[in-house]
């Protein structure tokens, strides 16, 4: 009775996708510094699901990055995993990355960097927290150790939808294969633009 209760408080607090970046919009910018204060923020402001299905787009070969909203602050992207998708080993240098799942659930497997020489494009890592994502629980990537993979691991056999909130925006990041030890930076892109070309998101 009381997980009850739980979810229904929770299924109370969600808020439609247009009502997010609106709140978004509305928070000061020293609001994207702080991790703590927005992973709080991401907790008390749910996602209806369903609100974001115009922004998805599915592809049974890779997850699909969708990009909901972009200021000079923070990029806000939809990203669609299937089944068993999973993304490369990578960093986020010197931004700040929080990451909601409102539908389904996925894996975040953190590594630390023992040595890396982006000029030589080797690497050694090591393996460290691996940790769940659900609609009850976000996650900040940890400034320390900003280098992690994003997985949908086929038992939890079911789609999943994250939020990946970056500030600041950034279109370059480093990828790792850990197994070979090599690294290399690439060029980040959307699978689809759903940006307003107004400075405020619009309503229907
Ligand atoms: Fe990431």
């Amino acid at each position: 009775m009381a997980n009850q209760f739980a979810n229904q408080s929770t299924a109370d607090k969600q808020v439609p996708i247009l009502d997010f970046t609106s709140r978004l919009r509305n928070l000061p910018d020293s609001a994207f510094d702080s991790v703590a204060e927005m992973l709080n923020f991401l907790r008390k402001t749910p996602v209806q699901s369903q609100t974001l299905t115009p922004y998805l787009s599915w592809n049974h070969q890779r997850y699909t990055r969708n990009l909901i909203d972009k200021t000079h602050m923070y990029e806000l992207i939809a990203i669609c995993w299937e089944i068993g998708h999973a993304s490369s080993v990578h960093n986020h240098r010197d931004q700040n990355c929080w990451m909601t799942v409102p539908i389904g659930k996925l894996q975040v497997r953190n590594f630390r960097v023992v040595h890396e020489s982006l000029d030589r494009g080797v690497c050694q890592l090591e393996e460290a927290v691996t940790l769940e994502m659900d609609p009850t629980r976000p996650c900040a990537v940890d400034s320390q150790h900003p280098v992690h993979s994003v997985h949908n691991p086929l038992e939890f056999n079911q789609r999943a939808v994250s939020l990946h909130l970056y500030s600041r925006p950034f279109d370059r990041c480093i990828a790792y294969s850990p197994a070979q030890g090599t690294c290399r930076e690439i060029d980040l892109r959307y699978d689809t633009d759903h940006r307003k070309t107004d400075e405020q998101p619009g309503r229907p």
